[in-house]
């Protein structure tokens, strides 16, 4: 038997997620699995030929640290496209593997030590551990059903001279409901005199059913 000291854990509360416990009572009841994103379809044709053939072109090599240039100038193209603003693809655009990386990325970057970030619950389960891990400290504002909107009075009570960063998270998940553009208007009001950073986690910007469709910070 090993007797070597198992490392005391720099997560201790963080237990088991709440995608891996619902996904396997959706496996052992065989029952449709909603609570992670597994799309009952598969990927499209046309792109599963083009990984094929760059794989087969020998494309395995590292890629640029921030990502390929053509992947990075396509990704500023769309954003100018939808959003009406051009992202430098040099300085501005940096590919990751997958949202929960760039969310580490983004909050291990700019939360310093006693930094306070505000994040709106319920919220996706990956921004509590990133900001602990930095020494920041998380304030919560919980949203409240039917609507899940922001009280911009109480986003205002909770700022303080530490606030470093706000994660919001549009269209949310799991509410399913998106912030407006007067939303956005009532952030910036509130922080725009202020050195505050805005995290928007949008991954399900084009799932968006609101009437007045996807609003990006
Ligand atoms: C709001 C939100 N952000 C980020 C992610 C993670 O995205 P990825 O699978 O690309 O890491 C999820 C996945 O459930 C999510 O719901």
């Amino acid at each position: 038997m090993s007797t070597a000291p198992v490392p005391a854990s720099k997560l201790p509360d963080l237990g088991t997620t709440i995608f891996t416990q619902m996904s396997a009572l959706a496996q052992q009841h065989q029952a449709i699995n909603l609570s992670q994103g597994f799309p009952d379809f598969d990927g499209p044709e046309y792109l599963k030929q083009r990984l094929s053939w760059h794989v087969s072109q020998g494309a395995n090599q590292y890629a640029p640290m921030t990502g390929a240039a053509p992947l990075r100038e396509a990704i500023a193209e769309k954003t100018a496209q939808l959003y009406g603003w051009q992202p430098d693809a040099n300085s501005e655009v940096t590919v990751t593997a997958g949202a929960t990386e760039a969310l580490f990325a983004a909050i291990s970057a700019l939360v310093r030590s006693g930094d306070e970030v505000i994040c709106f619950d319920p919220s996706y389960d990956s921004y509590a551990p990133a900001v602990q891990l930095s020494g920041g400290v998380l304030k919560r504002i919980a949203l409240q059903p039917p609507a899940f909107k922001v009280d911009w009075q109480r986003f205002a009570e909770q700022l303080s001279p530490r606030t470093r960063l706000v994660i919001l998270n549009t269209p949310q998940n799991p509410s399913a409901t998106a912030w407006s553009a007067e939303d956005m208007q009532q952030l910036w009001a509130a922080i725009a005199d202020r050195e505050i950073y805005i995290l928007s986690d949008e991954v399900y910007e084009h799932i968006c059913f609101a009437k007045g469709g996807h609003a990006s910070v």
